[in-house]
């Protein structure tokens, strides 16, 4: 069983409820039948009823296993409406302005997986990734602990000895375009737990990426990721993590004992930290393309409950996958 297999066996496990705000997209529609069908998920579609369903004839899609709520006629409505404008009248939110959020199903969306009646969200095939984000961090806000949210991605590089056996979580690659040194390290925390929920991974070893490898290069950016490990290991004392690395020295052996003597994780980094969102962005990307890797995510981690980005581009299978994931993480 392969990783993906293994990803929607565990999470056919769990039966949690997914909430999709996207509920006329026609690829959410499609995807509804293989989650229903391998039981990854009791799906829920926002909009309106009628809307729905006319769009699921056109696109040919079986949704029978899918629950729809349109959020102006929902019984919710209301106390989301309250509960959102409590959240957030000390910023300013005014009652109308709430009901007007809430009409969003982005923001409905959130807020349902806040007041636990969905687990999880997924969305993304038609909205940017600002505007998936932004309410789930205004409303789901971050895991106790964390104060920061990243997005991880699960690479799966074909016929590759690094990593374990080829797989390696990358971070950030989606959320904060600077971060300070302090959310490196927690993301750094989040990612390696990741790869042991979502991946199985053993043991994650955790290598901070920069441009110089333990001081052969100064500069204040790599002060800052050479900060970021020093917190980390303070932090959470119980994470292998080591750096500041260059990308060779935290993947090859012989690399990393030559640039790296001594460290615990150099040559052995199965879990890579970016030092920006430029460079994470990019690196997923160029593995992605140039080694033909499979690129799962993002995993939005950190934030207090699962909610999922998905790539505009996304196939109906990678929607799969992500609610599959997410389901894991709930
Ligand atoms: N972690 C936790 N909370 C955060 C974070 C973060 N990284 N960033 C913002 N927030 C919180 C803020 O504290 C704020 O909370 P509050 O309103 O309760 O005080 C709330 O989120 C909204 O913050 P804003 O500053 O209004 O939101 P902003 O406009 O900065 O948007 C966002 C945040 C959406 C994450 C933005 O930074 C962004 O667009 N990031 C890049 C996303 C992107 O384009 N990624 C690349 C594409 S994805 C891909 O290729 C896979």
């Amino acid at each position: 069983m392969n990783l993906l297999e293994k990803i929607k066996a565990n999470a056919a496990q769990k039966g949690k409820t997914i909430v999709l705000p996207e509920g006329t997209e026609k690829r959410t529609l499609l995807a509804i039948k293989g989650i229903v069908a391998n039981k990854i998920a009791n799906p829920i579609l926002l909009g309106n009823e009628s809307a729905i369903k006319a769009a699921a004839s056109d696109a040919g899609a079986d949704i029978s296993g899918a629950a729809i709520i349109d959020p102006v006629k929902s019984a919710y409505f209301d106390d989301f409406v309250q509960a959102f404008y409590e959240m957030r009248k000390n910023k300013g939110l005014t009652l109308d302005q709430a009901k007007s959020s809430m009409l969003d199903p982005l923001f409905f969306a959130s807020m349902m997986v806040k007041m636990n009646k969905a687990d999880g969200e997924v969305a993304g095939a038609e909205n940017t990734t600002g505007n998936v984000l932004r309410p789930a961090l205004q409303i789901i806000k971050t895991a106790p602990g964390m104060s920061s949210v990243s997005g991880a991605f699960i690479m799966i590089v074909p016929n590759c000895e690094y990593g374990d056996n080829g797989i390696l979580v990358f971070a950030d690659c989606a959320v904060t375009p600077v971060p300070t040194a302090e959310q490196m390290a927690e993301f750094a925390k989040a990612t390696a737990a990741t790869a042991v929920e979502v991946c199985g991974m053993k043991e994650p070893k955790v290598g901070m990426l920069s441009f110089s490898t333990k001081g052969s290069a100064s500069h204040e950016v790599v002060d800052k990721v050479a900060n970021a490990t020093a917190i980390a290991k303070e932090r959470f004392p119980e994470l292998k993590v080591d750096g500041e690395f260059q990308a060779d020295a935290a993947l090859v052996p012989s690399v990393g004992s030559s640039k790296a003597p001594g460290s615990p994780v150099a040559g052995q980094c199965n879990v890579l930290i970016f030092p920006d969102l430029q460079a994470g962005n990019i690196g997923y990307k160029l593995v992605q393309r140039l080694a033909k890797a499979e690129a799962i995510g993002p995993i939005l981690q950190g934030i207090a409950k699962p909610v999922n980005d998905l790539s505009r581009g996304c196939s109906v299978e990678d929607i799969v996958n992500v609610v599959a994931m997410t389901a894991l993480k709930a």
